[in-house]
């Protein structure tokens, strides 16, 4: 038998949040002892040796995970919201959904010029939540170092998306037919 790996630990469900939607569920993941350190332990071990003086969360799940490891590497943690989460002032780049627009926010006052950021969240489709997210960071003036996902789509085409911004994008596992 081999060893379960981080994607293993991902559920699919068929149908949401609308029909013909595989919905890739990482609650199973964050749920499981090994699992979560497991995701959390390759997400560090990707970023082994690297200067990184916060990390970003994306809302929600990115939370779960960069929590984990900003505490690991003992740095602060910052979030990046949807709009009209945060209390305080904020900077916000709004992005392009299937339907429609979003629009995700940082406070102004939460990262400093030259501030070495990883970018963590749970899953890149399109890439436009992270690539809002990488908007924000450098118009605070920090410098994104990663952005560090447990999932990718590939068909959706995020990665390439993001590594046009010039920006490393590491991923755990990949999934077909999202
Ligand atoms: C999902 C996922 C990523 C984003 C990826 O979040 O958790 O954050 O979509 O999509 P993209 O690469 O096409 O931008 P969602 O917006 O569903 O919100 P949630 O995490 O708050 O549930
Ligand atoms: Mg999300």
């Amino acid at each position: 038998m081999t060893a379960r790996t981080v994607r293993d630990y991902i559920r699919t469900i068929h149908d949401f949040p609308h029909e013909g939607i595989l919905f890739r569920d990482v609650t199973t993941l964050f749920a499981d002892a090994r699992g979560f350190r497991m995701a959390v332990d390759q997400i560090l071990h990707d970023h082994t040796g690297q200067r990184i003086d916060k990390v970003v969360g994306l809302e929600a799940r990115g939370f779960i995970l960069g929590g984990a490891v900003a505490h690991q590497l003992s740095t602060g943690f910052v979030p990046i919201r949807k709009k009209g989460k945060l209390p305080g002032a904020v900077i916000s780049e709004a992005y392009t959904l299937e339907y429609g627009e979003a629009v995700m926010e940082i406070h102004d006052d939460a990262l400093k010029p030259g501030d070495k950021v990883l970018i963590v969240d749970d899953l890149l489709a399109t890439g436009g939540t992270a690539e809002a997210s990488v908007k924000l960071c450098r118009r605070l003036g920090a410098e994104v170092v990663g952005c560090a996902f447990v999932i990718d789509l590939p068909e959706l085409g995020g990665r390439k998306r993001l590594e046009r911004t010039g920006i490393p994008v590491t991923a755990l596992c990949e999934f077909d037919g999202a």
